[in-house]
C-alpha cells in the first residue's frame, strides 16, 4: 500500500473478527516496528504478545478495576466511569491479539522511542489488512507491579504502547480531524 494512502485510511477498529492472526505475521510486524527512529539509537523496546482471549478479557475486568479505584488521580478519566463499570464491555474489545510494547531503561527517551515504533506498527498492520487500536486503558493494569511479575516482565520497564490487534469486522468511518495550528515564523 502507497505511505500516504495508509496514512489516510489507518482508523482505530474497535470491532474484530474471531480469527486470530498467524504468529509469523505479528513477527514480521514487530519487526517493521523496530526500523522505527530511536534516541541515541537505543532501541528501547520489548513486545509483549498476549494472544489468550480468556486471559484478555480477565485482564481487562482487572484494567476497569484499577481504573475505577484511581478515578480520583485521573480527572480526565471521569466521562468514562460509566462505561468502565459496565461488566460487558471488554476494553480490548474482544480483539484476538494485544501486542504491548514496554520502554526499557536505555537511552535518553525510551517512551518516546517506542511510541514510534507502535505508529510503524499500526501502519503495517494496516497495510497487511489488519486493524489495531491503542488502549491506553490497559496501561496503568501493565504497569502494575502484581502483572509485570506474573508476566515475567521486568520492573523497570514501563508499558507505553498498548495495541490489540486483528482482523477488522466493519470499516469504522474517520475521525475528523482539527485544523492544525501552525506558526510560520
Ligand atoms: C495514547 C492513546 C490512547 C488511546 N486509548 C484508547 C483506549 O483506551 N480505548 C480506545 O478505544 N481507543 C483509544 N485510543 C484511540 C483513539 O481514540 C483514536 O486514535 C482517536 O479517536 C482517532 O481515531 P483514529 O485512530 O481512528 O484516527 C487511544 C489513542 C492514543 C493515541
Amino acid at each position: 500500500m502507497d505511505l500516504i494512502k495508509a496514512l489516510e485510511t489507518r482508523r482505530s477498529v474497535r470491532n474484530y473478527q474471531k480469527r486470530g492472526v498467524d504468529p509469523e505475521t505479528i513477527k514480521k510486524l514487530i519487526a517493521l516496528a523496530t526500523l522505527a527512529p530511536s534516541a541515541m539509537n537505543a532501541q528501547p523496546w520489548a513486545f509483549v504478545v498476549i494472544t489468550d482471549k480468556s486471559k484478555l478479557a480477565a485482564y481487562s475486568t482487572r484494567a476497569k478495576e484499577l481504573l475505577l479505584s484511581s478515578m480520583d488521580l485521573h480527572p480526565l478519566m471521569e466521562k468514562y466511569r460509566v462505561l468502565l463499570s459496565r461488566k460487558a464491555f471488554n476494553i480490548f474489545y474482544n480483539a484476538p491479539v494485544l501486542v504491548a510494547i514496554y520502554a526499557k531503561p536505555e537511552g535518553p527517551a525510551p517512551e518516546d522511542d517506542t511510541c514510534l515504533a507502535a505508529q510503524n506498527f499500526m501502519l503495517a498492520a494496516h497495510n497487511e489488512g489488519l486493524g489495531t487500536c491503542w488502549i491506553g486503558f490497559s496501561k496503568e493494569m501493565l504497569n502494575s507491579d502484581e502483572f509485570k511479575a506474573e508476566l515475567g516482565i521486568p520492573a523497570e520497564y514501563t508499558a507505553a504502547a498498548p495495541m490489540i490487534l486483528g482482523y477488522p469486522a466493519t470499516d469504522p468511518p474517520a475521525v475528523q480531524r482539527k485544523d492544525p495550528e501552525i506558526y510560520y515564523l
